[in-house]
């Protein structure tokens, strides 16, 4: 570590020099396999609005979203969030991308939702997604296991707090602080079942917002761990046997489901859920039926239930929620390493209507295009 230590100290020397009022603007976009990447370019001056962000392009074949014959891929900026690692008037953008043609990407669904979510605007639909993932260390040995060994079976690991009982906090704590800076609505952060294994929520966010907040928050937890030497996997069993998956539990809220007498409205969005189980389970998430076993705390991929406070259904209505008769529900079946624009949409599809210019069960099928 002191290596590390020492490029830090010299590096501060630079990254404290005057910019001369010019700003750094970190472009980020999601890539052919779900990761994200990014880019950097300069600015002349600091930006008031999502329109002073110019729109840029990247060589799409090497990121699996594009022919080499026909390589460009646009990306047009969508939001924005102060930057915590350049900090000043440095920022992050989000950007979706878009093909020469004039279409979206195929990997870009955030174009549909947002349709979706602008068409049922007035439902005032909030999300929250609590984000679980693992951490491994540059050799992609689970972070602080014992090298050849695994640690004592689940049990003291869940909000553990000591010595053996949780690893990495150091990661966790900085994330959260790069969360704030950035002005993400997380909510908390817990440690796991598993041992080193981590949950950060983001929310509630509404429509659109919560498919941007949660890339944006990846983004800043890859760019953290990257300063510590960890992997973060978002795979939703990242090891076999006795130990727990990775989710990305869903809480979900109408403005009519949060006003008095809202359960009505709940118990008929779980109606409308149990229908369309299949197309939501082919959304929720690659490898996820390794995860939604039956077994550790998840329902069956194969089968829909829903129950108040039943941590082993689909879908679970707190037991707060039932007793004061509104409120919101929460679909446990999202794996961790969904395209929360895929959920959200296909949530807001089922529950508040289709609309005619867009189908969030199609959209899963063009990335295979
Ligand atoms: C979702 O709801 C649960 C309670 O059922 C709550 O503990 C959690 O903080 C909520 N998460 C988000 C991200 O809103």
């Amino acid at each position: 570590m002191a290596e590390i230590t020492e490029n830090t100290a010299t590096l501060q020397k630079y990254l404290s020099l005057d910019q001369r009022g010019r700003i750094l603007a970190e472009y980020i976009w999601i890539d052919g396999s779900g990761s994200i990447r990014s880019k950097g370019r300069t600015l002349k001056k600091a930006i008031t609005s999502v329109d002073d962000l110019p729109e840029w392009n990247f060589d799409g074949s090497s990121t699996m979203q594009a022919p080499g014959h026909d390589s460009d891929v646009y990306l047009r900026p969508v939001a924005y969030y102060p930057d915590p690692f350049r900090r000043g008037d440095n920022v992050i953008v989000l950007a979706e991308c878009w093909n020469n043609d004039g279409t979206p990407n195929k990997f870009n669904h955030r174009h549909e939702c947002e349709k979706l979510m602008n068409a049922h605007k007035s439902e005032k639909v909030w999300f929250g997604l609590e984000q679980e993932y693992t951490l491994f260390d540059q050799y992609d040995n689970v972070y602080g296991w014992p090298k050849g060994g695994f640690p004592a079976p689940q049990g003291p690991y869940y909000c553990g707090v000591g010595t053996g009982k949780v690893y990495a906090r150091d990661v966790i704590e900085a994330h959260y602080r790069a969360c704030l800076y950035a002005g993400i609505e997380i909510s908390g952060i817990n440690a796991e079942v598993m041992p080193s294994q981590w949950e950060f929520q983001v929310g509630p966010c509404t429509g659109i917002e919560m498919g941007d907040q949660l890339w944006v928050a990846r983004y800043l937890l890859h760019r953290v761990a990257e300063e510590f030497g960890v992997k973060i996997s978002f795979h939703p069993k990242p090891l076999k046997g006795d130990w727990n998956g990775a989710g990305c539990h869903t809480n979900v809220s109408t403005e009519k489901m949060r006003s008095a007498g809202g359960i009505k409205y709940i118990d008929e969005a779980i109606e409308k859920l149990a229908k369309r189980h299949k197309e939501h389970i082919l959304l929720y998430g690659a490898d996820n039926d390794l995860r939604l076993t039956g077994r550790h705390e998840t329902a069956s991929a194969t089968s829909f239930s829903a129950g108040v406070a039943n941590r082993g259904a689909s879908i679970r209505i707190p037991r707060s929620v039932a007793k004061e008769g509104q409120g919101y529900f929460e679909d446990r079946r999202p794996a961790s390493n969904i395209d929360p624009y895929l959920v959200t949409g296909i949530i807001a599809e089922t529950i508040m209507g289709e609309i005619a210019d867009a189908d969030m069960s199609k959209e899963f099928q063009r990335e295979s295009l």
